[in-house]
């Protein structure tokens, strides 16, 4: 076993590298699950079924919007659009519903969301551990899921995702129906003691994907679907490594970002795919063809299979293999997985120009 192997292994390695334990955070991952699989957004949303769902929210708070997005692309009638920025795209009109997540509350695009929605009259649902976006819920009495605070935003994907879904049951979309998401949270569950730092690295996936993937540059492929959690991989990357990684989608990058896949360049990347064992015959040829073209050039390539049957397991328990990898990848490159100073810099810089130019309250 090589060095960095054990110091992934190694209880006081961990709890050095790790000194806001953020282990717990996603060790806790499938009980946050369950909980969250309980809450609902109070009072209801009102019942009428939308023609459009606008899911607002940035960083970590948005990744519920993706999962949501790609359930509901399958089998819903009306589009889910995640929206990340201020304000609301001009579609968002009429009887469209406008989910609104921020963890912590004080995200200013998701507050400039909420009051565009106001002001255009649109039903909100609020999805938030408090901060000035339950107080704007409370003044225009919008229904709000109330979350348990504490987390890092990233960190509370299942008290964002769940919350959503039954919201949007309760306005008769039905993104996911209750035995999926049974599944999703029973899958996460067998997943978890495969995955935590007490599973040693020889029989724990992400502990070996983060050591396969070492210095290299990761770069995480998903098919149609799975493309959403790709993205949720990067970002997990970017700021719980704080480590750059790329992100896309097949069929697309087919079609452009393969080309770049060349010695000698792609040799200092990492090739990770995101599968599912039933893939439409095309995406799998696709995956395939991809690997036998670029595999030899890549630094290496891993791919990893989503696990369940139902769209919301298979896309949670591919997230949740990104949280452990990228955790696994912060602590073999010596940096803390749970703060983001620069993240946190900028938000105070921008919120007191914002204060300054009256635009915040
Ligand atoms: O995970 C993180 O810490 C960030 O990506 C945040 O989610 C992002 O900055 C938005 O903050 P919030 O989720 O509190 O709205």
């Amino acid at each position: 076993m090589n060095s960095d192997a054990k110091r992934l292994d190694d209880p006081a390695a961990i709890t050095r590298g790790d000194p806001h334990d953020a282990r717990q955070a996603l060790a806790d991952f499938p009980r946050q699950c369950r909980a969250a699989a309980g809450l609902r957004p109070e009072p209801a949303p009102r019942a009428e079924r939308p023609p459009l769902v606008v899911a607002a929210g940035m960083g970590g708070s948005a990744a519920g919007g993706d999962v949501l997005a790609a359930c509901g692309a399958e089998r819903l009638p009306v589009p889910i659009v995640v929206h990340r920025g201020y304000g609301l795209p001009p579609a968002a009109s009429g009887r469209a519903l406008v989910i609104a997540s921020s963890y912590s509350g004080g995200t200013a695009e998701v507050l400039s969301a909420v009051d565009t929605a106001v002001e255009r009259g649109l039903a909100v649902v609020a999805i938030t551990s408090g901060g000035a976006l339950r107080e704007r819920a409370a003044r225009h009495g919008i229904p709000t899921a109330l979350l348990p605070g504490g987390l890092m935003p990233r960190m509370a994907l299942g008290y964002l995702l769940f919350p959503a879904v039954a919201a949007l049951r309760a306005v008769g979309l039905d993104v996911a129906g209750e035995p999926e998401v049974a599944e999703a949270v029973s899958i996460v569950e067998e997943l978890a003691p495969a995955l935590v730092p007490e599973r040693p690295a020889g029989d724990n996936e992400a502990k070996r994907l983060a050591l396969a993937i070492g210095d290299r540059l990761p770069a995480i492929y998903g098919g149609p679907t799975t493309g959403a959690v790709a993205y949720r991989w990067k970002t997990d990357i970017e700021e719980n490594a704080k480590a750059f990684a790329l992100s896309g989608v097949l069929p697309e990058m087919n079609h452009n970002t393969i080309e770049a896949w060349r010695a000698p360049r792609a040799s200092e990347m990492h090739l990770v795919v995101l599968r599912e064992h039933d893939e439409p015959p095309p995406i799998a040829r696709r995956f395939a063809v991809m690997r036998e073209l670029v595999g030899d050039a890549a630094g290496g390539v891993s791919e990893c299979w989503a696990r369940g049957r139902g769209r919301l397991a298979r896309l949670l328990s591919l997230a949740y293999l990104g949280q452990w990898t990228s955790y696994y990848l912060a602590l073999l490159r010596g940096v803390d997985p749970w703060t983001v100073p620069l993240l946190d810099e900028l938000k105070r810089r921008v919120g007191i120009e914002a204060a300054s130019d009256g635009v915040l309250d």
